[in-house]
């Protein structure tokens, strides 16, 4: 399983690649980054050249925190890039929200690319009930936002923990916000709620919460498919990739511009055996029901022939 890990995670890291590539093209080869690359530098590694800086966060293991953390700086020395590397001991979402690691290496913003390559789910609660890895994903978004540059987002988490309520509460407003602009939800949402893989709940979730922040923050916010694929022992992966691009035109925050239905509706990318393909996992798609004008409903029928 170990090794079809490896090879799938290499191709999240391809995919994140061409995003790179797709999205950032003027600023190629003096890119910042900025998030979780382990010791082994993957990503790092892998998109060296596009890139001048890379912050990186190490938390390590409980009670040898120091030996990842070594581990890390001495890959980056034998592959040459130590002058380009910025570590930041500790656990990222605390180091975001303090702006700064325990050590007092700050978090200088803005970055091109965050990486929030998480090894665990994002739910987790602090002992005052907030919920610290929404809160980071969050900060990072607005504290970006104070810049007038586009980046991207990489988020990717392991469903190996509950999320006490919080996604299936976020379902529900999305079902009676739909339904306000008459697109009926109903047998998307007994879909949601009810599918035995996580993942569904998840793909609506987490493109909904990061497109409502930056929408907050005057941010235009496009997702890529939402990639699947199974970790170590198995474990269910996520891995999701937001373009953000500032949107100064109007002072009041714009509806977000790319539609949730359109979200909801593209398919997964499921990374399998190292190759990708799309899937739906048996999800209906969200049809406008609205004769709103301009939808399709209220568009006069079109002509089968062309008049002669
Ligand atoms: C999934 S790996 C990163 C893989 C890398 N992005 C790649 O593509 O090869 C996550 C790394 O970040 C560390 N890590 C995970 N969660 C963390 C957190 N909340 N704070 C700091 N480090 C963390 C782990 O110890 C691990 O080394």
């Amino acid at each position: 399983m170990a090794i079809e890990f490896t090879r799938n995670k290499q191709v999240v890291r391809d995919l994140q690649c061409e995003q790179i590539g797709r999205h950032l093209t003027a600023r190629l080869g003096r890119l910042r980054y900025f998030g979780l690359c382990s010791p082994g530098m993957g990503d790092v590694l892998d998109w060296r050249a596009m890139f001048d800086e890379f912050h990186v966060a190490e938390r390590g293991i409980d009670g040898v925190e120091w030996l990842d953390q070594h581990e890390l700086l001495l890959t980056a020395s034998l592959n040459g890039i130590s002058e380009k590397v910025v570590l930041l001991r500790g656990d990222i979402d605390e180091i975001v929200l303090a702006g700064r690691d325990p050590f007092g290496t700050t978090v200088r913003y803005p970055f091109d690319v965050i990486s929030l390559d998480y090894s665990g789910g994002l739910f987790y609660r602090d002992n005052s009930g907030g919920i610290p890895r929404l809160k980071a994903i969050e900060h990072v978004i607005t504290e970006q936002a104070h810049f007038d540059r586009s980046w991207l987002l990489f988020i990717s988490v392991c469903l190996d923990a509950p999320h006490d309520g919080e996604v299936k509460r976020t379902l529900e407003n999305i079902k009676t916000e739909l339904g306000r602009f008459g697109i009926s939800t109903e047998a998307l949402m007994r879909a949601l709620l009810h599918h035995e893989r996580e993942e569904v709940r998840y793909k609506v979730y987490v493109p909904y919460f990061v497109s409502q922040i930056a929408t907050r923050s005057r941010v235009r916010c496009e997702t890529a498919k939402t990639i699947i694929y199974r970790g170590n022992n198995d474990v269910p992966m996520m891995s999701f990739q937001f373009h953000l691009q500032p949107d100064n035109r109007t002072f009041a925050p714009r509806f977000p511009q790319e539609r949730l239905v359109q979200v909801i509706n593209a398919p997964f990318r499921e990374i399998r055996r190292g190759k990708t393909q799309d899937v739906t996992l048996g999800l209906p798609k969200l049809r406008a029901r609205t004769t709103a004008k301009g939808s399709r409903a209220a568009r006069p029928p079109k002509a089968k022939h062309r008049p002669k």
